[in-house]
C-alpha cells in the first residue's frame, strides 16, 4: 500500500486529475508556466541579496524557452521557483494555472515526481546504479511495479540512444551518456514539463548539441514543454523563445523569428 491510499487521501494520478480536482478542463489551460511579480530575496547574514526581482512569464504548452542572461543574473533562482525547489520571497507561480504555494506536500511531492522532470549540469545521477536503476527510480517512487518500470526504462534508454548501456555505471559512461541517462531519468513519468539547468554546461561542443537535439526532438514528438536555463548560444538555434534576464529581471522575451536575426550577431557561448 502507498502512503497516499495508507492516508486515504485522495491525490491526482494523472495531470488531467491535477486540473480537473481544481475545476479546470485542460482547455482552459494554455499556459502550463504562469509566474507573476516573482521576487527572490536571500539572507546572507544582515545582507539581503535579491536575486530576482519581479519577473513575470507566460510559458505555452509544448514550447521550447530558453532562459538565458549572465553569471548571477537568476536564472537557477528561477528554475528552482518554477520547478517547485524553492518559494518565492513574493509572488506566485502557477502550474497549468495552479498556484504551487497552495500545494500541501502531497501534491508538492506528487507534482515534482509525475509533472515535472528535472535535468541539471552536473547530471546528478546516482553513481553506485546503473543506468537503468537510474532511470527507473522514479517509477519506483511513482508506485510503478517493477516489471512495468524495467521494461519502460529500457524504452527510454532505447530513445535516448543507450538501449545497449543499461547495465553500466555511471563511472562506465562518458559525460553525455551520464546526461542521456538524466535525459531518460527525467521522461521516466512522463512529465509535461522538463527544467534543465545548463544541460550542456559540462558538455563539449558535439556532446552538447547532441543533448539539445535530443530535447528538442522530445519536445517535438512528445509535446514536452522544455524549460532551460543556458548560457549555450547553440540553445537558440531550437528554441521557440528566448527569455533574457539581466540582474534578477526580465530584459526581454524574443521569439522564433527575432531570434533568427539575433543568431546571426554572436558567437557560442554568453
Ligand atoms: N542560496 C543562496 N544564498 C545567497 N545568495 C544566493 C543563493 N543562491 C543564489 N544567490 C545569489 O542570487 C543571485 C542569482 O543567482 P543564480 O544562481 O540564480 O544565478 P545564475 O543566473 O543561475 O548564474 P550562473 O549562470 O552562474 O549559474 C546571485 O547574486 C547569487 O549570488
Ligand atoms: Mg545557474
Amino acid at each position: 500500500m502507498n502512503v497516499e491510499s495508507r492516508q486515504g487521501v485522495k491525490r491526482p494520478t494523472s495531470n488531467i486529475e491535477f486540473c480537473v480536482n481544481r475545476g479546470l478542463t485542460m482547455a482552459e489551460v494554455a499556459n502550463v508556466v504562469r509566474v507573476t511579480n516573482v521576487t527572490k530575496v536571500f539572507k546572507l547574514g544582515k545582507i539581503d541579496v535579491p536575486a530576482l526581482k519581479g519577473v513575470n512569464l507566460e510559458i505555452a504548452k509544448g514550447d521550447y524557452i530558453s532562459i538565458m542572461g549572465p553569471s548571477g543574473s537568476g536564472k537557477s533562482t528561477l528554475f528552482n521557483m518554477i520547478g517547485g525547489l524553492d518559494k518565492p520571497t513574493s509572488g506566485k507561480v502557477f502550474i497549468d494555472e495552479v498556484d504551487i504555494a497552495q500545494l500541501d506536500a502531497y501534491e508538492l511531492a506528487w507534482l515534482r515526481c509525475r509533472k515535472i522532470g528535472y535535468i541539471f549540469q552536473t547530471f546528478n545521477i546516482i553513481q553506485v546504479m546503473t543506468a537503468l536503476e537510474n532511470v527507473t527510480l522514479p517509477m519506483i517512487f511513482a508506485g510503478m511495479h517493477d516489471d512495468a518500470a524495467v521494461e519502460k526504462g529500457l524504452q527510454l534508454l532505447e530513445l535516448v540512444g543507450l538501449g545497449d548501456r543499461f547495465n553500466h555505471k555511471p563511472f562506465e559512461l562518458s559525460g553525455g551518456q551520464q546526461q542521456r541517462v538524466a535525459v531518460a531519468r527525467a521522461l521516466a513519468n512522463d512529465p509535461a514539463i522538463i527544467l534543465a539547468d545548463e544541460p550542456t554546461g559540462n558538455l563539449d561542443l558535439t556532446t552538447g548539441e547532441e543533448i539539445i537535439a535530443l530535447l528538442k526532438r522530445l519536445s517535438q514528438e512528445r509535446g514536452v514543454t522544455v524549460i532551460s536555463a543556458t548560457h549555450d548560444f547553440k540553445m537558440l538555434n531550437v528554441s521557440d523563445q528566448v527569455v533574457w534576464i539581466r540582474d534578477g529581471r526580465v530584459d526581454k522575451i524574443e521569439d522564433r523569428e527575432e531570434l533568427s536575426i539575433s543568431i546571426g550577431q554572436i558567437g557560442t557561448r554568453v
